[in-house]
């Protein structure tokens, strides 16, 4: 009985791989399994192995280093020392008071951003009430530094614009957007739902009165039906040039504030996803061309990520009022930029105190990518990766982690995502706090409460030493280079849209036709009468797996990273030649052969795992 619990959910998982039907349900689970173990990702931890909390990853605003802050310490990368590791940079942000007491909870890094003026990095600390921040120089001393007034927490977001520093708080009674520009500060405006903020984007513009920042977040749903979502998906915008209303209304708060609803979902299918958990930006040379990347949860749980344009954005902001009394101004509009806005009228300000509303959703510029499977995604990074010759504009990469701490690589395609690799980062469950795409090395930083793991995209040697599975792997990074499966250049061998093998054929003249991987030379003696299993290794969890025999296809049992082939009582007719066979897409692959030998003597040689497959087989078929 004690077996009872590990055994029953072996045989749900057996269970579960077992009767798996059809492609289209393959294709929703990660096609390779990266593990900690391949060696295929660095590890880096502090030297002194200390337990680091949960760290937030930044990159220097020279784009050569990352840093990674905590709480109470911030830390360098080197990625290329052996073993990697991360030091400790030693910043005299706190009162001499923290210096001795990390641990104090009074101090805390409260900012940590890329820096502005051609210095790395930007960061506050907060001692007790008093919130101190400062640029980092190259030489990592802290200089131009100021009190900040209103403090924020090293999780929020925050933007340099010039000298002005915006930047949000979800704290409940004071949350919203802040700026904070020659010691004065703008509040965002009272009496608001909680908030919490994931993005804030902004744009300078050609002329003085152009600029606009733009901020996502998510607001409570004041309406309490419990048929309505919790959270209401939302950007704002506000004009840089905004200077606060007069004395009596709108001091000091922004007078500019517009906001919109975002809509994730499919709206044929009455399918909402409400509640925006994280942003990723791709950059294009002319603004309004911006992508943003939003990864979203539903009531049920299940993930989506939804594709917004910049030039959307602006169209709705400069769209209909959902309030009609809009109408009733002109000029200038709610929310237009003017040169000085203490001098705008009363009854003006009043309506802008509302926060007015658009009419319009700003809706994802193409259908939304849905998990149907249940992967809990909680963080998101996104790359852009040029097209290959063969006309296909570009290919987007999507790197979401896992509330495991699992990370996986996904390829954007119309319609179903596809999940290239799940790489199993930690030993245990572990919370992921940050992730960071370093886009000019093509290295992916994760980092958790003790450690950072770096993840070289460009190291296609996971995908195996075949043509064929390098090009349906899908990899954008990676192509067959005529040896082995590398990164690719735009010239090697490879089908991302597709991941068609046929392709191999075709450009490589001499191909080799020996594809088996594992092979034994010397047979395996088994011993009359005991029960025995081959094991195969599966490289791809899209493929189908099955043994051969004397002409005979046997199915086998996926567990874990092998597919099991049980022989329940050795005989004669068992000897022989046995071969493991994957098949994908049309595509048979040859991946073990074994060969087993009957020796006379009767002992019973099984292994637990081949006992536990046993009861597993036992129970399907009896
Ligand atoms: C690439 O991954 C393989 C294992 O799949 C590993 O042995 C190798 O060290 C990795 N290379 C780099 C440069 O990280
Ligand atoms: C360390 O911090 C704790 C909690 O804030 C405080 O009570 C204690 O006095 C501090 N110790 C020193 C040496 O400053
Ligand atoms: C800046 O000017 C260009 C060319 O006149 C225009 O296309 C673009 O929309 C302008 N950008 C903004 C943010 O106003
Ligand atoms: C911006 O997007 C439009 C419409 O897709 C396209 O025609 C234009 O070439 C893009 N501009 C740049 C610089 O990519
Ligand atoms: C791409 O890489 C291959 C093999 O490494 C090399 O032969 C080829 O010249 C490279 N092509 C370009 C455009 O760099
Ligand atoms: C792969 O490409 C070949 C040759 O271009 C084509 O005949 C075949 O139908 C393709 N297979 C798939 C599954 O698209």
């Amino acid at each position: 009985m004690a077996f009872r619990g590990p055994y029953t959910l072996l045989l749900a998982s057996l269970w579960i791989t077992v009767s798996r039907p059809t492609l289209g349900v393959y294709q929703l689970k990660p096609r390779i399994i990266v593990s900690r173990e391949n060696g295929a990702f660095h590890t880096l931890s502090t030297s002194s192995g200390e337990t680091i909390g949960d760290l937030k990853l930044i990159q220097d605003s020279h784009r050569r280093e990352i840093y990674a802050g905590g709480h109470q310490s911030l830390f360098r990368l080197h990625s290329k020392s052996k073993p990697p590791t991360l030091t400790k940079v030693n910043l005299m942000i706190f009162e001499s008071k923290c210096q001795n007491n990390a641990t104090s909870s009074e101090c805390k890094i409260s900012m940590l951003k890329e820096g502005r003026n051609g210095n790395p990095l930007f960061m506050c600390g907060t001692v007790e009430k008093n919130t101190e921040c400062c640029d980092v120089t190259p030489e990592l001393l802290l200089v131009n530094c100021f009190s900040l007034s209103y403090p924020t927490q090293i999780n929020e977001p925050a933007v340099h614009v010039g000298d002005s520093l915006y930047y949000s708080t979800s704290n409940s009674d004071l949350s919203g957007l802040y700026r904070w520009a020659e010691e004065k500060a703008t509040w965002p405006l009272s009496g608001q739902a909680e908030q919490r903020h994931v993005k804030i984007l902004a744009n300078k513009g050609n002329g003085s009165l152009d600029g606009k920042v733009y901020n996502f977040y998510i607001e409570q749903n004041q309406n309490q039906n419990p048929d309505m979502p919790l959270w209401i998906p939302r950007v704002s915008q506000i004009c840089m040039a905004d200077l606060g209303g007069p004395k009596m209304v709108l001091q000091f708060r922004w007078t500019s504030m517009l906001t919109a609803r975002l809509f994730c979902g499919d709206e044929k299918k009455l399918l909402s996803y409400t509640e925006l958990l994280d942003i990723a930006v791709l950059e294009a040379a002319e603004w309004e061309n911006t992508t943003i990347y939003a990864l979203f949860k539903n009531t049920y749980d299940f993930r989506a990520v939804c594709v917004y344009k910049m030039s959307d954005i602006v169209r709705v902001f400069s769209g209909e009022f959902k309030d009609d009394e809009a109408k009733t101004f002109s000029s200038p509009r709610p929310g237009e930029c003017v040169e000085n806005s203490r001098v705008l009228s009363s009854n003006f300000l009043r309506f802008m105190e509302r926060r007015p509303e658009m009419k319009q959703w700003i809706m994802p510029a193409r259908d939304p990518l849905m998990f149907k499977h249940n992967h809990h995604y909680t963080h998101l990074q996104v790359d852009r990766l040029r097209g290959r010759k063969s006309g296909h504009p570009s290919y987007h990469v999507l790197f979401m982690s896992l509330d495991n701490g699992n990370v996986h690589k996904i390829l954007e395609q119309e319609g179903e995502p596809f999940i290239i690799a799940e790489y199993q980062l930690y030993k245990t469950t572990t919370h992921i706090s940050s992730m960071l795409l370093d886009r000019r090395t093509r290295r992916l930083f994760v980092s958790s409460s003790s450690e950072v793991v770096q993840i070289d995209l460009r190291n296609c040697s996971v995908y195996g030493k075949h043509c064929q599975s390098c090009v349906m792997a899908r990899d954008p990074y990676c192509g067959w280079d005529l040896l082995t499966c590398s990164a690719d250049n735009g010239s090697l061998v490879q089908d991302v849209t597709h991941g068609n093998y046929t392709i191999c054929e075709n450009a490589v003249p001499h191909f080799s036709e020996s594809r088996t991987e594992v092979k034994r030379d010397h047979p395996s003696n088994v011993p009359q009468y005991s029960r025995f299993y081959l094991e195969c290794p599966m490289e791809s969890h899209h493929a189908s797996y099955a043994w051969e025999h004397q002409g005979r296809k046997m199915k086998c049992v996926s567990a874990d990273h092998n597919c099991l082939l049980l022989i329940d009582s050795m005989s004669e007719k068992d000897e022989g030649v046995y071969q493991c066979v994957a098949s994908e897409n049309g595509y048979d692959k040859a991946i073990a052969r074994e060969r087993l030998q009957m020796n006379g003597a009767s002992e019973t040689r099984v292994t637990p795992i081949a006992l536990l497959c046993l009861l597993f087989l036992i129970s399907v078929i009896c």
